[in-house]
């Protein structure tokens, strides 16, 4: 099922989620529609806040050469536990974001902690594009966006458009 995809400026893009205690069939559906949604729409990370549910949950899948096998991900209570001192730069979006973008630095490497669908506990080190994504889809779950690490005068012009493209929107 398509799940609709919150626009920012949205309260609820700006809350801290609550961990995932207890993994329900509903969550796992929850996991399997974000996919589906983020495939769609078409993104290479999807976080549970910009689906409107404000629980500790990312979806991701950075492959993206043409007719390579895909290789989604669902992460519960993902977490940070190291990062390099080595940093990339990459040019970020966002699905809550459309069609904005802007260079941010980040560490090139990070360790992720996670449980993933069959209640796993998981680790991983990620780098390249991968490890922008995750950091960028756990950021969401802090109600943290790409464009607070930018200037303030950048960060308001492309919240002025995305209030625009909302009024635009809400009259269809
Ligand atoms: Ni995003």
């Amino acid at each position: 099922m398509l799940l609709s995809i919150l626009i920012h400026p949205d309260s609820r893009l700006k809350k801290v989620c609550a961990p995932v205690d207890d993994l329900t069939d509903d969550l796992r559906l929850l996991a399997d529609n974000m996919l589906q949604t983020m495939y769609e729409a078409p993104g290479i990370g999807l976080a549970a806040p910009q689906v409107g549910v404000l629980s500790r949950l990312i979806v991701l899948d950075c492959i993206k050469e043409e007719g390579a096998a895909p290789h989604p991900m669902a992460m519960f209570n993902p977490e940070v536990l190291a990062v390099s001192d080595e940093t990339n730069v990459y040019d970020e979006g966002c699905l809550s974001i459309p069609e904005q973008y802007a260079e941010v630095t980040r560490p090139a490497e990070v360790e992720v902690a996670w449980i993933d669908r069959d209640g796993k506990a998981q680790k991983q080190v990620f780098d390249k594009l991968w490890a922008t994504c995750v950091q960028h889809e756990i950021d969401h779950l802090d109600g943290k966006l790409f464009i607070d690490y930018l200037r303030p005068l950048k960060r308001q012009m492309i919240t002025r458009k995305m209030q625009k493209l909302k009024r635009e929107l809400a009259r269809g």
